[in-house]
């Protein structure tokens, strides 16, 4: 067997990675509510130890990297990591998931560190929302952000909208207008009850379905046939639009079965499952001053105990236990 490919014969090629638990903002559907635990920073691998891990990913054929956080650009010299594994020779494709307050004076370096594509959480497009949302009055300073993005030549830039009813489901149809007149794939992720202790409740919750209906009634949307890059979202275009929507169901349809991906947490452990709290420890054998050839057999296990699906009943059971902002989407 390939030693990229899992029981359930699914290719692994996907590393995300979080470079930092930490993160500026406060969002409600990421941050628990109370007791968030930051790690200190001896126990946040280094860049060296971030490249390690993913050069050796890459011997087991994984093709694609998103680093994300926290809030990845928060980290000092995270322009200095991304530079270097745009350097990797086996990526074809690297990511950035950011929430956009820093993109203003971020963008340029990152485009000229190598980086093309950028995923921007924006949940709301009212001021005033925002800062509920996000805890911080920041809407303005990513506006300008993806302005700049898209002015140095970011493509695509996406922006990621968890669907909280009650809270942002009655913007559906200014989301659908700014798709019709920016280029920006609007991608609606249906909220996961991530972080225990955190503000999901069963009501809160919009499917993808009922998002398309109403955005149905704005104008039609035309399903855009699935690309490589496209990863679990369902893609879609408005007529004459200069973006697209998607829509990321974990929840309604399931894409355990064509999942890609292996998570590299801030502090070193690899998560087979994003929704799943088993993880394998990678930062002690990496301090260890461990050889490649464990590294890849880490990497092996971790890929070999992917589960075939998260249960549905995760969601009876309560929550998982690590926060979103530890994880990284
Ligand atoms: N449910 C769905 N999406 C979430 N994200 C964070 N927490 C949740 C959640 N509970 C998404 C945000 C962010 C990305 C990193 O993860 O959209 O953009
Ligand atoms: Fe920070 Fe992103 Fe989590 Fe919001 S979703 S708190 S921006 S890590």
């Amino acid at each position: 067997m390939s030693p990229n490919v899992d029981h359930y014969n699914r290719r692994i090629t996907y590393l995300r990675v979080s470079v930092t638990d930490r993160c500026n903002l406060r969002c409600i559907y990421c941050t628990p509510v109370n007791d968030l635990k930051l790690l200190d920073h001896a126990n946040i691998l280094s860049y060296e130890e971030i490249l390690k891990v993913i050069q050796v990913a890459t011997e087991l054929g994984m093709k694609k990297v998103r680093l994300t956080g926290g809030e990845p650009l928060i980290r000092k010299n995270f322009v200095h990591l991304v530079a270097s594994v745009c350097r990797i020779p086996r990526i074809e494709d690297i990511s950035v998931s950011t929430n956009g307050v820093l993109l203003k004076k971020m963008a340029r370096p990152l485009f000229e560190a190598g980086i093309r594509r950028i995923n921007v959480s924006l949940d709301t497009l009212n001021p005033r929302k925002y800062a509920m949302v996000t805890g911080r009055d920041c809407f303005d300073d990513v506006w300008e952000g993806l302005e700049v993005a898209e002015a140095v030549g970011f493509s695509p830039i996406k922006l990621n909208v968890v669907a909280m009813r009650g809270i942002n489901d009655d913007e559906l149809f200014q989301f659908a207008d700014l798709s019709v007149q920016k280029p920006y794939h609007i991608r609606f992720i249906e909220y996961m009850p991530i972080a225990r202790g955190g503000n999901w409740r069963p009501q809160k919750y919009i499917s993808s379905d009922e998002i398309k209906s109403k955005l149905n009634t704005f104008g039609s949307l035309h399903k855009i046939p699935r690309s490589i890059h496209a990863g679990p979202a369902r893609r879609y275009r408005f007529k004459s639009a200069r973006g697209e929507i998607g829509f990321i169901s974990a929840l309604s349809h399931h894409f355990c079965p064509s999942c890609n991906r292996l998570r590299l947490t801030a502090d070193g452990k690899l998560r087979p499952c994003l929704l799943a709290d088993d993880e394998i420890d990678i930062k002690t054998p990496l301090r260890n001053g461990c050889s490649q050839e464990d590294l890849k057999r880490l990497l092996s296990k971790a890929i070999a105990e992917k589960p075939r699906e998260h249960h549905a009943e995760f969601l009876k059971r309560g929550q998982c236990l690590r926060p979103m902002v530890a994880i990284g989407g």
